[in-house]
């Protein structure tokens, strides 16, 4: 997909089908993360990609009310030191556009219990876990959301 296009058509998906993700896609999308720029070149994150049935109904009891967790068969979950949830924001909007150019749909999940995933999967106290993506293929085609003018956020001085 041309870039312009894959930044203009990414959408929030909140509903999934139950197809699986190629190996292939999925091993793209995880080099979109590893080679995202982070501050001093830490890399101080852990991305998680949670496919067995199991462990996925128990991540999704972070949130239950947010189907979409439930559906996609692949949840990642991003974990990272504490203070470093900037660096991991920017490698996960890189998953997020390779995901896009892949065909797939994604959703930023920041609104979750992190007590319950962090038991589900084990991940210690020195880690924040900022935020989690539902992977797959898109059950819906929600048009734009609306925007504020570009003369709202942007000043040239
Ligand atoms: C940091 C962050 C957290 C978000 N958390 C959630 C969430 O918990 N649940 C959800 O359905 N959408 C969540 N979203 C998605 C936003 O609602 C969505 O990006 C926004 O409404 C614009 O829609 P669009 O992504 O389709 O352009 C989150 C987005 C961001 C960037």
């Amino acid at each position: 997909m041309e870039f312009t296009d894959v930044i203009m058509s990414r959408r929030s998906i909140r509903k999934y089908l139950p197809d699986p993700v190629p190996e292939d896609k999925l091993r793209r999308l995880q080099e979109a993360l590893r080679v995202a720029p982070t501050g001093s070149n830490r890399q101080p994150f852990k991305f998680i990609f949670v496919v067995s049935e199991e462990l996925r109904k128990q991540v999704a009891e972070a949130s239950p009310t947010q189907e979409c967790l439930k559906q996609a068969p692949v949840l990642m979950v991003a974990a990272c030191q504490k203070g470093r949830s900037f660096d991991t924001a920017i490698a996960v909007d890189h998953m997020i556009l390779a995901a896009t150019n892949e065909g797939l749909g994604t959703c930023w999940i920041g609104w979750f219990d992190r007590a319950v995933v962090a038991k589900a999967l084990g991940i210690g106290e020195e880690y924040e876990i900022p935020i989690m993506v539902p992977i797959g293929y898109a059950a819906e085609a929600p048009g734009p959301r609306p925007r504020k003018p570009l003369d709202e956020l942007v000043e040239v001085r």
